[in-house]
């Protein structure tokens, strides 16, 4: 279905995030038919270039990120799209540039893809300039915020010119179709809702593995840690959908006030339950994180897992362990729901213990599986074994799955119709800070090192133990 017609301004159009994601995302979407024919996209940033240079630099991108998708006559119509205007964020020059090019009676969407420090100046000069006006929407990115006071900050900066109802904070994890699956299969199904609980659930795994290492992020990510970079917002995102209560409706706020009240039902994480890690070099080729970043001596996880308790009625005494790292042995994320053992076995204790497990992948292979108990076929008696249920959409859903667009570009698409159920409120944000903040200083202040190690592994030995201690275990990394 297309979108209303759309001016779409990104600054920072010729950076990293533009390149790969953003640009690529919005040619997709072109392809797809979803872009009405007077659409315009427009690359602001602080170079010089002509909209030439800049059709030039989109194609390129095309070229090497989605070099498969639509035809040569697509591209160069896509192209067409395109202009450039040089804007300086912190001055005047450029700003009349862009006002000329703004187009009346169109939804005016602008995506600051640039360094957190400029979000206010940006939001300030579209006002300044008369670019912006009730029906604009700004488009941000993480980092939002380092702490609860800069994330504040960055709140307040924006609040001062855009209403919350405009303001789009991006966690592309909430793009991914398995994470929207998940409301669907909790919510849409009556198989779960009344098991999803307590009373049967054991626990709750959460787990983000990824095999890159911090490769030429490090400058930024040895000030973040995989607590500020991954846990405080995706995995946060994830734990909020998994533990909700059901919202009255699929709705913006609906369904942030419930997230929100996930977070802030969250306990404080005693230090005994988290483990640090950072993973050694992998012969000469793969540098270790120390020689990553310029700290020798930094103190920074690349690995982290925890164990989490949501302190309400519906998960009290049912622990949520997260994990996320990089360099790890695979590229798999995975929510597991371990429900409890059956309260008696009529099979006699030969027959094993056996529990329900459903998995919900987010990456790669999207799917979901739900391990159910039964006999293991032929004549030894009633011997029982897990077997899975796979729901790989791919297969389940044929040719229509595989046209899953990506989670940005999803996103996109979601701010030009005015939605803002798949995006973060500046409250839930706050909250998850607030949580995160007591923790990180925690470590902070007693000057603890993370663990080292090994590159293509599980994560530390520490990270198996905080399971083993409590009589479980984490699901294989594969
Ligand atoms: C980003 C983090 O937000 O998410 C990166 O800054 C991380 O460090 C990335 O690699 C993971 O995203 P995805 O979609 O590849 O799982």
């Amino acid at each position: 279905i297309p979108v209303d017609p759309f001016d779409l301004v990104i600054f920072g159009g010729t950076g990293d995030l533009a390149r790969r994601k953003i640009l690529p995302g919005l040619y997709r979407r072109f392809c797809s038919g979803q872009m009405e024919d007077n659409s315009r996209i427009i690359g602001a940033a602080r170079s010089e270039h002509s909209t030439e240079e800049f059709r030039q630099m989109v194609a390129d991108a095309i070229a090497e990120f989605d070099p498969k998708s639509g035809t040569p006559e697509m591209r160069a119509e896509f192209l067409e799209r395109l202009e450039y205007v040089q804007v300086d964020a912190l001055g005047d020059a450029g700003w009349q540039d862009l006002a000329a090019l703004m187009s009346p009676g169109r939804v005016r969407a602008f995506y600051f893809s640039v360094a957190p420090s400029l979000f206010g100046a940006l939001a300030e000069r579209l006002h300044t300039h008369g670019i912006a006006d009730d029906q604009t929407r700004i488009v941000v990115e993480k980092p939002f915020g380092h702490d609860l006071a800069s994330a504040k900050a960055l709140n307040a900066d924006l609040a001062a010119h855009f209403d919350e109802s405009q303001i789009y904070r991006i966690d592309h994890y909430l793009g991914k179709e398995t994470v929207q699956n998940l409301m669907a299969v909790r919510f849409g199904n009556m198989l779960f809702e009344p098991l999803w609980n307590a009373q049967y659930v054991d626990h709750i795994q959460i787990t983000v593995a990824e095999t890159v290492g911090v490769g030429g992020r490090g400058e930024y990510y040895d000030k973040s840690g995989a607590m500020r970079d991954m846990v405080q917002n995706h995995l946060m995102q994830l734990l909020c959908l998994i533990a909700m209560e059901p919202p009255a409706k699929f709705d913006h706020d609906a369904v942030r006030d419930e997230k929100l009240k996930v977070i802030r039902a969250l306990e404080q994480v005693p230090l005994q339950d988290v483990v640090r890690g950072q993973y050694l070099a992998a012969g000469a080729d793969e540098p270790g994180y120390l020689e990553h970043v310029e700290n020798a001596d930094s103190k920074t996880e690349s690995f982290i897992a925890m164990k989490l308790r949501v302190s309400n009625w519906r998960w009290a005494g049912t622990p949520i362990y997260l994990r996320t790292g990089k360099r790890l042995k695979a590229r798999s994320s995975e929510i597991a729901v371990v429900f409890k053992e059956t309260p008696h076995s009529i099979f006699g204790a030969d027959a094993g213990r056996h529990r329900n497990v459903l998995t919900i992948r987010l990456q790669p292979n999207e799917g979901m599986d739900l391990f159910v108990t039964i006999k293991e076929p032929g004549p030894g008696g009633m011997r029982l074994v897990d077997v899975p249920l796979d729901m790989t959409f791919a297969e389940a859903l044929g040719p229509d799955a595989e046209d899953v667009p990506d989670a940005y570009e999803r996103l996109i698409m979601d701010v030009i119709r005015g939605n803002q159920t798949l995006f973060m409120r500046g409250d839930e944000v706050e909250a998850a800070w607030a949580w995160a903040d007591p923790l990180i200083a925690s470590w902070e202040e007693r000057g603890d090192k993370p663990v080292a190690y090994e590159s293509g592994s599980t994560g530390p030995e520490e990270a198996l133990a905080l399971m083993h201690r409590d009589g479980r275990r984490w699901r294989e990394i594969r």
